[in-house]
């Protein structure tokens, strides 16, 4: 049994800290927030995870696992030290460090034994060197410590199940040995083990979502073009996926990514590259084909409905994607912000996000379920692809709203389908144009 202080309790460090428990280490989770980790010694969760209440309570009631705002009681027993603090953007794109640097400063405080730190939070490649500087320069004696990179590859919704059954672990260190011995913590879920150096793991994570946003970037451009060119993203995607090379996932077109990690991710990975005189051409478009998206769907609004101003539209999702009760940087915040600087009235529902929906939204009725958002709507926009909303009651819908428009910002409803039931409907890249509206081939074949 090897016994880790995991500092921070957030989607991150709880799913990490909990799971960690759950293969027999002893796991104390720290917090300085206090209210967070009293909610958390009573079994209450501070955030909206499938399967993680019933993991904490168990490895709580067998005395694996344990919450603190102390880090003297946090790091008393510690052999490993994993920091899982928030690194939000700052006002320039830049990864915003605090509360790395005041993780790693109370750490070397009250450091009285030698320990290995390991670093889970995304941060900028280098930081890992700085955390060892900041210790090095703060702790009181000679206490031998190393510093691990093991970044993590956890999505919102399916953490806990992502840590048990990783992909891959990436570890990176100037001393192999502390790599290693981390190494032997993740044995158990029988994962490729990759072990580098410091740069390199922190460059992995970032290169990775990086990757991904990329991905979800290019199927929206495709999607664009295959609006105006009379052709279904959805079925381009589909085709596309057969092939190896590409696969299936991360192609599906909509409202674009948001969350704690890609749009913060893909910024600081952009600032670091200008900052260091690259030119992050491609991270620059990924982002702004990104917030094209949002106000691409008010594009299509606005040509249903003419203009937006006293019209009342209707938004199903608010968290930034199914499963979760995450609303940060949501592609539905930012929509709803749209349509009401044009003057739109909104209502909206979301199966479990309405509790932050109230701390963020202003001027939103927030409604039951999805029938009292359609009451005397203009238009329904579909902002998160949650289960629910793919089982609707349709012709309920349809006859409880104003007009029976609908756009669909996660195309989870088919165009015919939506047609014969009466509804003006509208999805993204769903090539909807009438066969006379299609632009006729162009270039040398045009004329024969
Ligand atoms: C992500 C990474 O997947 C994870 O490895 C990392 O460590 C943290 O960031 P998460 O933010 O939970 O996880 O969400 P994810 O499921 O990856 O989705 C990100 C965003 O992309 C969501 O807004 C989602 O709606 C959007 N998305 C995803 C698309 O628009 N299209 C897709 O095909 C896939």
């Amino acid at each position: 049994m090897k016994s880790l202080c995991v500092i921070g309790a957030g989607y991150v460090g709880l799913v990490t800290g909990t799971c960690f428990a759950d293969l027999g280490n002893r796991v104390l989770c720290l917090d300085i927030d206090e209210e967070r980790i009293a909610k958390l010694k009573n079994g209450v969760m501070p955030i909206y995870e499938p399967g993680l209440e019933e993991l904490v309570r168990r490895n709580a009631a067998r005395g694996r696992l344990s919450f603190t705002t102390s880090y003297r009681e946090g790091l008393a027993e510690a052999e490993f030290v994993f920091i899982a603090v928030d690194t939000p953007s700052g006002l320039e794109g830049e990864a915003d460090l605090r509360s790395v640097r005041a993780a790693a400063r109370s750490i070397a405080e009250v450091m009285d034994h030698p320990m290995i730190i390991v670093n889970k939070s995304t941060v900028p490649i280098g930081t890992g060197d700085w955390v060892a500087d900041i210790i090095n320069r703060h702790r009181h004696n000679g206490v031998d410590f190393s510093v691990v990179s093991n970044p993590e590859f956890l999505r919102e919704g399916s953490a806990v199940s992502d840590f048990l059954n990783p992909d891959r672990i990436v570890l990176g260190s100037l001393n192999r040995e502390a790599a290693e011995k981390v190494a032997q913590l993740y044995l158990p879920l029988r994962a490729p083990i990759i072990v580098t150096d410091l740069r390199t793991a922190e460059m992995i994570k970032y290169a990775s979502n990086a990757f991904l946003a990329s991905r979800i970037s290019f199927i929206n451009e495709i999607a664009a073009i295959c609006e105006r060119l009379g052709a279904d993203v959805k079925e381009v995607a589909a085709g596309m996926g057969y092939d190896k090379r590409i696969g299936p996932s991360f192609l599906d077109a909509g409202l674009g990514f948001g969350g704690s990690c890609f749009p913060k991710d893909v910024r600081a990975l952009a600032h670091m590259a200008a900052v260091h005189g690259c030119h992050p051409q491609l991270l620059r478009a990924v982002l702004e084909i990104n917030a094209d998206q949002r106000r691409s769907l008010v594009q299509k609004l606005r040509d249903l409905l003419g203009k937006l101003d006293e019209q009342t539209i209707g938004v199903l999702g608010l968290a930034f994607k199914p499963n979760t009760d995450d609303m940060r940087e949501a592609p539905a915040v930012e929509l709803i912000h749209l349509l009401q600087h044009e003057g739109a009235r909104i209502k909206a529902y979301d199966p479990v996000a309405m509790e932050n929906a109230r701390r963020i939204l202003t001027d939103v009725v927030l409604c039951q379920d999805p029938y009292e958002v359609a009451e005397d709507a203009d238009a329904i926009v579909i902002a998160t692809e949650w289960n629910e909303f793919k089982h609707l009651d349709l012709p309920r819908i349809r006859d409880a709203m104003r007009r029976p428009i609908m756009v669909d910002g996660r195309n989870i409803y088919e165009p015919e389908r939506m047609a014969a039931l009466g509804f003006v409907y509208r999805g993204v890249g769903r090539g909807y144009l009438q066969p006379q509206a299609i632009p006729t081939v162009s270039g040398r074949l045009a004329g024969s």
